[in-house]
């Protein structure tokens, strides 16, 4: 078995979300090895050759290649962004049963080449999809992650950014739950600028139906953008590459991301967003924020939702009666 030493990433579905993330990580000279696996092998020997034509403008060099499943072996993480993707009017749930029979494939081929990283899953519905992943590739689930709410968290720091006039670096606040139409805004640990958005709601009462407005833009956002291009692409091309690089750079950094939970939030067997520590080995543990009654009522709610897709294809993960 070859151990994976360096920072080789396998990406294996090179579609729009592929080719973003894929831009990313050679754009930001994340990994040192970049192999690309798509059915579409035409395609793919397109986009090899071109991104290596940027290479030489990167901060440091990465090796793009057409990938077999044999350079999963010494990878030290495989991301799927393979399968169907929503069209306009889908929601992500609707892709379950299309992408889970590709999952079974493509994971069985990755396992089968002796791999011993860390899975990232960013295919839809990405909380189902990452539970499928732990459960077919019989990783230890701090080794298998799902991007979770990483988008919907970075779209909604920008807008919250915009509407207080400030970069979205300085706002901290999570989605959390689904990546989908049950998630739902952690507000009440947020934080402006260092002034925590309770503090204001509370001088400011009028806050509240603006930032309803703010989050129900975040969440829908997926269909506004697919109804204008087709896909959604950079945002979360980018959000891959910030996990990837908190993995291969040792970070220990908070996350959020599709965790399995153990008892965090009183739930446990289910893949959800929420905030956790990545670092090289994965996950080093999910942080619980401190939701208050309101926001555990809608976490409880979005646990409910995927427990019910989950609960069509792993008996142990049927809903309590
Ligand atoms: N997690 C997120 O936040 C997020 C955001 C946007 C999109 N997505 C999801 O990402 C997925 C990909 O979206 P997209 O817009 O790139 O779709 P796309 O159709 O552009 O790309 C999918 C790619 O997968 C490839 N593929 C299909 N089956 C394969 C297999 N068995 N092995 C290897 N490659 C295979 C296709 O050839 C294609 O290149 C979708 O499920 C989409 O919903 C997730």
């Amino acid at each position: 078995m070859k151990v994976s030493v360096g920072n080789k990433v396998v990406l294996i579905g090179a579609g729009d979300v592929g080719v973003a993330y894929a831009y990313a990580l050679v754009n930001q000279g994340i990994a040192d090895h970049l192999a690309i696996i798509d059915i579409d092998e035409k395609k793919t020997e397109g986009n090899v050759m071109d991104l290596n034509h940027g290479v030489v403008w990167a901060p440091s060099r990465t090796k793009v290649t057409r990938g077999t499943y044999a350079d999963c072996e010494d990878a030290a993480i495989v991301c799927i962004c393979a399968g169907a993707a929503q069209k306009p009017g889908e929601t992500r749930l609707d892709l379950v049963d299309k992408n889970l029979k590709i999952f079974e494939k493509i994971v069985g081929s990755v396992m089968d080449s002796g791999f011993d990283g860390i899975m990232l899953v960013a295919t839809n519905p990405v909380d189902i999809l990452t539970y499928a992943t732990w459960k077919f590739s019989g990783l230890p689930a701090h080794r298998v992650i799902g991007s979770g709410t990483v988008l919907d968290t970075a779209r909604f720091r920008y807008m919250l950014g915009e509407y207080f006039k400030v970069s979205p670096m300085s706002v901290h606040a999570y989605i959390v739950g689904e990546h989908g139409d049950s998630e739902l805004p952690a507000l009440s640990g947020a934080t402006i600028a260092g002034v925590g958005l309770a503090k204001r709601l509370k001088e400011n009462p009028q806050l509240g139906p603006e930032l309803e407005e703010i989050f129900v833009r975040t969440r829908d956002a997926a269909y506004e953008i697919i109804d204008a291009k087709g896909s959604t692409s950079y945002g979360i091309g980018m959000g891959l590459a910030r996990i990837t690089r908190a993995i291969l750079q040792n970070q220990e950094v908070a996350l959020p991301v599709s965790a399995l939970l153990r008892g965090e939030y009183g739930e446990e067997g289910i893949y959800i967003g929420t905030p956790a520590i990545i670092y090289r080995k994965g996950i080093r543990r999910v942080v619980e924020l401190e939701l208050d009654e309101h926001e555990s009522d809608l976490f409880a709610k979005s646990v409910h939702t995927l427990r019910e897709v989950q609960g069509r294809f792993w008996e142990e993960t049927k809903p309590a009666d």
